[in-house]
């Protein structure tokens, strides 16, 4: 095998090679996350924790302190003072710390939310149980005529501003990919305070079962074809954006990877591979970059990462052309 340097740079953070294990039920426990370092991660990102479970937490310290009136008033005003974030899941970081002591590899947190509050104050305990860097799933979604594309956006980036300032150590945005100028929304996130972006996030696909008539969950699992999504956009996008970005959906394997490094990622995320063929393809998928490296004749990642984006590439406008024109004219 070819003795190559797969070190990367993600966030800020030193990653020994670019593959990181996404957010899922693997990483929700310590023997988890130190499965995937013995298996060779470049880092973690912790499986999330979700707004609403923050909220819950914190409601149930409004209501008890709704109930109880014999609070002594510097206690009361104290707790009132938004400490109540203090009993918030207790777990979650005590995993961050666990998990930073256990392993030497970069972890990441993560929050799935759809509003800037409550969570902020929460993140900071994040940052502060030893968290490397905090990871938001940003999932929203239009649910009727009045929400307008505007406004969901500024949502968007008013929950990463809010991570920004409640946090010093580095924010990533996990996106979804249905935005009609997704260039423009990675600039104001980037503009926000966001040092990288996860494209792209994998959203619940339910689907209609024709006998029985009931909506069911569609497969959790990706394939590896989904990878054109975001191989496109990061090599539309790191060319003009000055953010980093990890790859996410469809990368099952080293090929998918090399593509995703081509294009301009810093970091490809991996979760559907892991769950089909074990922990143990992540030394396939390192293996498979390495054969690859050592054909073309690269030392180091940085000698092609974004070699293949739109700025670079004489098939730019390739990535950004809409329609098929010949291909089935048989032209
Ligand atoms: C069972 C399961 C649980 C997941 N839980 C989370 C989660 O808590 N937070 C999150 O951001 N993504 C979560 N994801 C999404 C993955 O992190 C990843 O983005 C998605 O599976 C696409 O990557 P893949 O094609 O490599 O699977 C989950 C995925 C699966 C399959």
């Amino acid at each position: 095998m070819a003795d190559c340097d797969l070190s990367t740079s993600y966030l800020g953070l030193d990653l020994r090679n670019p593959i990181v294990v996404g957010a899922n039920p693997l990483t929700a426990t310590l023997d988890g996350v130190v499965r995937c370092a013995e298996a060779g991660a470049g880092a973690v990102v912790l499986k999330s924790l979700f707004e609403e479970e923050i909220r819950i937490e914190a409601d149930a310290v409004d209501a008890a302190l709704s109930q109880e009136g014999d609070w002594h008033s510097e206690v009361y005003d104290y707790l009132q003072a938004g400490l109540g974030m203090r009993y918030a899941p207790r777990q979650y970081l005590e995993l961050i710390a666990a998990a930073r002591q256990a392993v030497d590899i970069p972890v990441i947190a993560s929050i799935n939310c759809t509003s800037p509050e409550i969570w902020p104050e929460f993140a900071a305990e994040v940052a502060a149980a030893g968290a490397s860097a905090l990871e938001l799933n940003i999932a929203l979604f239009p649910e009727n005529a009045q929400e307008n594309s505007g406004l969901l956006e500024q949502r968007i980036v008013d929950i990463v501003a809010a991570a920004t300032k409640a946090v010093q150590i580095p924010v990533a945005a996990k996106i979804a990919y249905s935005f009609a100028a997704l260039p423009n929304l990675v600039l104001r996130l980037r503009q926000a305070g966001a040092k990288g972006c996860v494209l792209f996030n994998r959203l619940y696909r339910p689907t209609i079962h024709p006998e029985s008539l009931k909506v069911v969950m569609g497969d959790c699992f990706s394939a590896p074809s989904e990878s054109a999504l975001a191989i496109r956009w990061i090599a539309v996008l790191s060319g003009c954006v000055d953010i980093d970005f990890a790859a996410a959906t469809g990368f099952h394997g080293g090929t998918h990877a090399v593509r995703a490094i081509l294009a301009g990622a810093n970091a490809v995320q991996t979760v559907s591979a892991l769950h089909r063929e074990g922990i143990g393809q992540i030394g396939v998928i390192l293996d498979e970059i390495r054969a690859w490296m050592g054909r073309k004749g690269y030392a180091s990642l940085a000698d092609f990462r974004g070699l293949v984006n739109q700025a670079r590439t004489p098939d730019a406008p390739l990535f950004t052309r809409l329609q098929y024109m010949k291909r089935l004219a048989g032209a």
